[in-house]
């Protein structure tokens, strides 16, 4: 499975000063790339909301669990103008972004923000919900079939539960950029799989578990309803914002990776952050987004 992951440094530090393992996450300090990446990627969520939106009546209640900084749960509010929608999150600081980008966009009025842990926050909504989106969110859950479970516990009858995990590793750079050894991202995106799979390994109550979402639908009870994978394509000569967004990712897996890459791609992504070096992500001319991410769809029946 491939995933556009969540970077973050090998120190990071909770906020009463203790050292966690390496995978812990500061969701808080990745505010603002979480936040950009979302903006960049307005176009590919933009096309799986409206294919949600052909699929389903008008929700009333939609729940975007793990919000982050809410530019898809703003996203959500605009698509289905008629709708309710409560940012859930398990961080306080980003949940008062997602508030702040709603109210700035006029959406206040509708949009509200629900702090705890996923799945059991869950419990403490009044109603039931018609549209619950997860996207990169359930597999920060230790198990994931329990979360699926509790998600599809808080639906309407006819609700729909959207997922949207896996897809494919995202590209930047052509397999020969001219410096270093060709298929620098495809030896990062095997580096990759080994943090991922330390990260779910470390959560509170992994439970290791097949990645079959919609058998894991099937499961709690819901009725798969579709797949579909939505791509982003932005390609070379690019824009000042894809570069930065080129810049940030590969800059925090030459955080997170340091030693572990060979020494020749150490330096190839040095070169490759060096906005002096001609042949950095900053100025070269090759560098482009293309993104894939899949959404699965289940409705509770019963
Ligand atoms: C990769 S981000 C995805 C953000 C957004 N849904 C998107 O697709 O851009 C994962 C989010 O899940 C939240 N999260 C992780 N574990 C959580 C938990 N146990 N309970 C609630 N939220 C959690 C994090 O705070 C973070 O905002």
């Amino acid at each position: 499975m491939a995933h556009e992951h969540d970077h973050h440094d090998h120190h990071g530090h909770d906020k009463h000063g203790h050292h966690h393992d390496h995978t812990d996450i500061d969701w808080a300090e990745m505010a603002p790339h979480l936040e950009s990446q979302a903006e960049l990627f307005t176009p590919l969520y933009e096309k799986a909301l409206a294919w949600l939106g052909h699929k389903q009546t008008e929700p009333g209640l939609i729940v975007d669990a793990g919000s982050g900084p809410g530019v898809l749960s703003c996203l959500l509010a605009e698509a289905f103008p008629g709708a309710r929608v409560v940012a859930v999150d398990v961080s306080e600081p980003l949940l008062e972004r997602a508030a702040g980008r709603a109210e700035r966009l006029g959406l206040a009025d509708r949009f509200g923000t629900l702090a705890g842990e996923l799945p059991s926050v869950l419990e403490d909504l009044d109603y039931p919900v018609d549209l619950l989106w997860a996207s990169r969110s359930l597999h920060h859950l230790g198990d994931q079939r329990a979360g699926i479970a509790a998600f599809a516990a808080r639906l309407a009858r006819g609700g729909t539960l959207a997922l949207m995990e896996g897809g494919l590793p995202p590209r930047f750079l052509p397999r020969d950029i001219g410096i270093g050894r060709p298929g620098l991202q495809a030896r990062l995106d095997a580096l990759e799989e080994g943090w991922f799979a330390q990260m779910r390994a470390d959560l509170p109550g992994a439970v290791s578990e097949t990645e079959d979402w919609p058998a894991l639908m099937a499961s709690a009870g819901l009725r798969h309803t579709g797949t579909r994978s939505f791509m982003l394509d932005l390609p070379a000569p690019t824009t000042d914002r894809a570069r930065a967004y080129i810049a940030h990712s590969l800059g925090r897996l030459r955080e997170v990776f340091g030693e572990h890459l060979e020494a020749g791609d150490r330096e190839t992504l040095d070169r490759l952050l060096d906005p002096t070096d001609a042949a950095s992500v900053h100025r070269r001319a090759d560098v482009f987004v293309l993104a894939v991410h899949t959404v699965h769809t289940a409705v509770r029946t019963g």
